[in-house]
């Protein structure tokens, strides 16, 4: 991915951040999602007063994509205050439409690590086991 479309896709992410519904948790948490075709979803974390029902941003913006037709993702980017790592809910979803999907995760500094969510997952349960 040239690093333009990197830092497209990060600033989407950035600007989901400051629509975080976190009052709760105080930890705000934007994605944007990138699809085969380059379009992209937003998501934020969207929390609840009945806490487990809130919702990470990542799934959010997963389903927002899927609900809206789309299931092939080249991209996510998640920025967070302090580059936090996408939660284990979030990373097998990410593995039941994209298990080669790159990961960008950024903070608010500025700083990004890329990896994937196969690195994200090892030895993950899948369709495939189902079979
Ligand atoms: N959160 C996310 O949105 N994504 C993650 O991958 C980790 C956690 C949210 C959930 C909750 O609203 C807040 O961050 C604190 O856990």
């Amino acid at each position: 991915m040239p690093d333009i479309e990197v830092e497209a896709l990060i600033e989407q992410a950035r600007q989901a951040q400051a629509r975080a519904y976190a009052p709760y948790s105080g930890y705000r948490v934007g994605a944007a999602v990138l699809t085969a075709d380059g379009k992209v979803f937003t998501g934020c974390n969207v929390e609840n007063a009945v806490y487990p029902l809130g919702l990470c941003a990542e799934r959010v913006a997963i389903f927002k994509a899927v609900s809206e037709g789309y299931r092939d993702f080249q991209a996510i980017a998640v920025v967070t205050r302090n580059g936090g790592s996408p939660c284990g809910s979030c990373r097998q979803v990410m593995h039941e439409f994209a298990p080669e999907m790159i990961v960008f995760i950024a903070d608010e500094a500025g700083e990004v690590r890329r990896t994937t969510v196969a690195e994200l997952l090892p030895d993950s349960f899948g369709a495939a086991d189902l079979e």
